[in-house]
């Protein structure tokens, strides 16, 4: 058994309308707070919107849940600084999200150049306002497995150096440049690493044929990779935190002629961060990923509560909720060491 502070997950997907209904339950199981990425359609753009959505959110917990939601905006080039102040008075708002333009789901809204954010990047500064960025270039002729290393040249470390006050999460890091550029960082600068990240490399996208549960962006990189991102998780440095990116998608749009990215991990997001761990025999540097460093990072308290792992095997049930176009759960019909143990 382990026992470490309740956790909170620093990057996930609830959705909105039945969706929602379906998963918002599943992280608050498993989590005390969360960043809700605003990717919605249309996006959250909006304080006042961010405030409607994080309701919903609330309603379609579990009777006394005692999750906190913690919004954020969708960055547009309508977004005004105006409205970054106003997010960073509501104290609902915790982050803004900055998508490049298509880089991923319901990112066509995004953002297609940062020299004009310029004024919306000081009022961040400003109002200590985190930006939480997609790291991917959008060039066409840049290879699939490049866009995160180009995005990182291109745009991501020149705003860290222009931004000299900007709190800057570096969302999802897939590759060992991003490991190495977020270590030598200053601690203004933080990066969420997902269970999928740790656990498989891009063979896993091809394992006896293609894999569409195994599809997230950014894509799966290669085993060096992997090994990186693990060893930043349990080093114990601070840059690093847990954020799921859990993106559910229904079965069917996920098992098509072009599917969605997304892995959808909340069900048993801490299990897998567990394995991942526990598989470099790491697990007494877990609760400073989970629990703490990102709590620290966005300037709220640790969580007081305390959750237990316990060390049993289990398989990861196929399709808890009998609904044949519900969303697949990662590692579906393998096996986990660890088993989060119910409060209450
Ligand atoms: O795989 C992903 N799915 N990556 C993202 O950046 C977005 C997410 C989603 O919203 O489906
Ligand atoms: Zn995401």
């Amino acid at each position: 058994m382990i026992e470490i502070a309740q956790p909170d997950d620093w990057h996930v997907h609830l959705r909105d309308g039945p969706m929602l209904g379906r998963v918002a339950g599943e992280t608050a199981r498993q989590f005390g707070r969360a960043i809700v990425m605003p990717n919605l359609d249309p996006p959250v753009q909006t304080t006042e919107e961010a405030v409607a959505y994080r309701q919903r959110i609330l309603k379609s917990l579990p009777e006394n849940s005692s999750f906190e939601p913690l919004m954020t905006l969708y960055l547009t080039a309508e977004t005004t600084a105006a409205e970054i102040q106003r997010a960073a008075d509501s104290g609902v708002v915790f982050g803004v999200k900055l998508y490049p333009k298509g880089a991923t789901t319901n990112a066509e809204a995004g953002v297609d150049r940062l020299d004009k954010m310029a004024p919306l990047l000081e009022a961040m500064e400003r109002y200590r306002l985190p930006l939480l960025i997609h790291g991917e270039s959008t060039d066409p002729h840049c290879d699939v497995f490049d866009r995160e290393e180009v995005f990182l040249e291109e745009w991501l470390a020149p705003t860290v150096e222009r931004h000299a006050g900007l709190r800057v999460v570096f969302e999802h890091i897939t590759t060992k440049k991003a490991v190495d550029y977020v270590s030598e960082a200053p601690d203004r600068v933080g990066a969420t690493l997902t269970p999928q990240h740790l656990l498989l490399n891009r063979n896993a996208l091809f394992a006896g044929g293609l894999r569409p549960h195994h599809y997230c962006l950014p894509v799966l990189k290669r085993e060096r990779d992997r090994q990186a991102l693990l060893a930043a998780a349990t080093s114990g440095d601070s840059h690093f935190f847990l954020g799921t990116d859990s993106a559910p998608h229904s079965r069917s749009s996920k098992e098509s002629a072009c599917g969605c990215a997304g892995i959808y991990s909340a069900p048993i997001a801490l299990e897998l961060y567990a394995q991942a761990f526990a598989s470099v025999d790491a697990l007494e540097r877990l609760e400073g990923f989970a629990s703490h460093f990102g709590a620290d990072f966005y300037g709220l308290p640790r969580n007081r509560q305390k959750r237990k792992l316990r060390r049993s095997a289990w398989t990861v049930s196929e399709n808890p909720s009998g609904d044949s176009d519900a969303p697949q759960v990662f590692w579906a019909g393998q096996s986990l060491d660890y088993q989060l143990v119910d409060e209450g």
